[in-house]
């Protein structure tokens, strides 16, 4: 195994903390790592950079320098190298670090800043929090919550967009909550290459739109409403079932995935409501597919066998094991064993038994270590997370 090269560091200053960090790192990244907080909403990390919300102000500066002689200028009542900050805020999503680098993000100039794109982006945007199906999750809420005014100036009429509009099978719009991030429209054109999403029109009636005759259908759609930060993108299968914050969530994985994408199971009182992916840059990103997605329905499915039966009769899963390998065990070109239980069904190959040798018949199979074994529907964490079986051996 060959060393990986170690990443071009280079140091920078956020909020007076020194930290080196790979070169190429935005300033939103870069300020995480020393755990400051630099809210945003059109930038993903995963996705590229457009820097159209403007959330994410910070006051920026380099270390000054003459510019003849390239010396340092120094500050005379700090002793230190003056640094030469900018006057009006920059985007730090759009920003990547240099040697030297100052941002700040508590300035004055900073907390207007955000102040004022929070009131552009709450003016047509409509008060219905208690309602909305984003309520707990919401980006926009928690940002203007900690960044925003507190209260509104706006006494016009809002904006009136459309309502419940369907993208695709899965996924609803509902469109006087979107902010025109546009990280839906990056997603489905730049991971899942299917390029079916736009804004129509112009300044406060921009739309998000599909474009005509497409439909936003494909195995990853749901995506769009994971990372949508507001209420606009939602999943037509979850909307209006349950309040997130009464939901467990178990990590997990996809079974159907074979990469075994990471996943969050969400559930309550042992009922599974939706399954979403769970970050994991070494497998699956922050993805996803919607058939994944889909598969805790067959937990709760109607159909789903949820009692231990031998020959339709209820029984007990030790007996139901031994019941089966009565049948496998022929099957297998062995010899039929003498059966010990009555209830089991026959053999279908007990008139063939082939021309193996005898063996003698092993132990029987416990059922210790499968987790339940109820009437009830159980999440599938309880059996993964269970230990292996005993061995029949
Ligand atoms: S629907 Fe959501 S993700 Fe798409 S542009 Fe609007 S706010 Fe952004
Ligand atoms: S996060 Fe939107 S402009 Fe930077």
């Amino acid at each position: 195994m060959t060393a990986q090269p170690k990443p071009d560091l280079v140091t920078v200053n956020i909020d007076g903390k020194e930290i080196a960090v790979p070169k190429g790192t935005n300033v939103i990244e870069a300020a995480r790592l020393v755990s400051v907080d630099v809210p945003h909403f059109c930038y993903h990390p995963k996705l590229t950079v457009v820097g159209n919300c403007r959330m994410c102000l910070i006051e920026m500066g380099m270390p000054a320098v003459d510019p003849a002689t390239k010396a340092p200028i120094m500050d005379p009542a700090t002793g230190k190298q003056k640094i030469n900050w900018i006057p009006r805020p920059q985007i730090g999503c759009g920003t990547n670090v240099s040697p030297g680098l100052h941002v700040r993000t508590t300035t004055q100039m900073v907390k207007d800043a955000r102040e004022g794109v929070m009131e552009f982006l709450l003016i047509n945007h409509p008060l219905d929090c208690p309602i909305c199906d984003q309520a707990g999750e919401c980006m926009l809420q928690e940002q203007a919550t900690g960044y925003g005014r507190g209260y509104s100036r706006f006494i016009e009429q809002k904006n009136v967009k459309p309502k419940r509009t369907q993208l695709g099978p899965r996924v609803m719009l509902d469109d006087e909550r979107c902010i025109l991030c546009s990280r839906c429209i990056r997603f489905s054109k730049e991971v899942a290459k299917d390029d079916v999403l736009g804004f129509i029109d112009r300044g406060s009636y921009s739309t998000l739109t599909c474009y005509p005759g497409k439909e936003l259908k494909n195995n990853y759609s749901l995506n769009t409403v994971d990372i949508c930060p507001v209420g606009a993108l939602t999943s037509t299968d979850f909307r209006f079932k349950m309040r997130v914050w009464f939901l467990k969530q178990t990590n997990s994985i996809d079974p159907e995935s074979s990469v075994g994408a990471n996943t969050v199971v969400w559930s309550r009182e042992g009922v599974i409501y939706r399954i979403t992916p769970r970050r994991n840059d070494a497998v699956n990103d922050t993805w996803m597919t919607d058939s994944g997605r889909a598969l805790y329905k067959h937990v709760q499915s109607p159909d789903r066998l949820t009692a231990v039966k031998v020959n339709g009769a209820d029984s007990t899963l030790d007996t139901a094991i031994n019941a089966a390998a009565e049948i496998f065990v022929p099957m297998a070109g062995q010899p039929p064993l003498p059966s010990s239980v009555p209830a089991a069904a026959p053999s279908r190959n007990s008139s063939s038994p082939g021309n193996s040798p005898p063996r003698s018949r092993p132990p029987p199979i416990s059922s210790a270590g499968w987790g339940r074994a109820t009437s009830s529907c159980s999440p599938p964490t309880a059996i993964r997370m269970s230990a292996a079986p005993s061995s029949p051996a």
